[in-house]
């Protein structure tokens, strides 16, 4: 079982959807059983709180039931819990690295390096626009589950 952990400032946007993502793009592949796969935020801001309506809406059309999901902050522990700990953009990986601590493991990385793009997931949060962050988030995790 490979554990894979997706983090973004306030999972409710980003990590959610790629968590959302690969999942479905692993099942879709015959590979779901392959993967425990989550979703946790670097801040505290929206703990308890579901996924951001435009972006649960986006998900529903792309058939994914969002629900049940609710904002986690990531802790120490999920250092080493997790296989891959995947940031969604330079900011993130700063974060996580602070909460993690020295320790930090190798096995974090930032989303879109696995499509051989040095580029970040732009928040939608901010940015306003969910399309382009799914098309990102859905392209990385393509790759990541290509290269699992
Ligand atoms: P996310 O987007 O990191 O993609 O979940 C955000 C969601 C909430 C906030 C910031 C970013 N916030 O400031 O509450």
């Amino acid at each position: 079982m490979t554990r894979v952990l997706f983090v973004c400032l306030g999972n409710i946007c980003r990590s959610p959807m790629a968590e959302f993502a690969f999942r479905q793009l692993a099942e879709a592949a015959g590979r779901g059983g392959e993967f425990a796969v989550a979703s946790a935020a670097t801040s505290s801001w929206e703990v308890g709180n579901p996924v951001y309506p435009p972006a649960a809406r986006l998900l529903r059309r792309q058939g994914i039931d969002p629900a049940g999901k609710r904002s986690v902050q990531l802790t120490r522990a999920d250092g080493a819990l997790y296989d891959h700990i995947v940031g969604m953009d330079a900011s993130n990986l700063r974060d996580i690295r602070r909460i993690l601590g020295p320790d930090a493991p190798a096995r974090v990385s930032r989303l879109l390096d696995w499509a051989g793009e040095d580029a970040d997931v732009a928040d939608p949060w901010y940015t306003g626009d969910f399309d382009t962050a799914w098309r990102d988030v859905t392209r990385g995790c393509a790759a990541l589950l290509a290269r699992l």
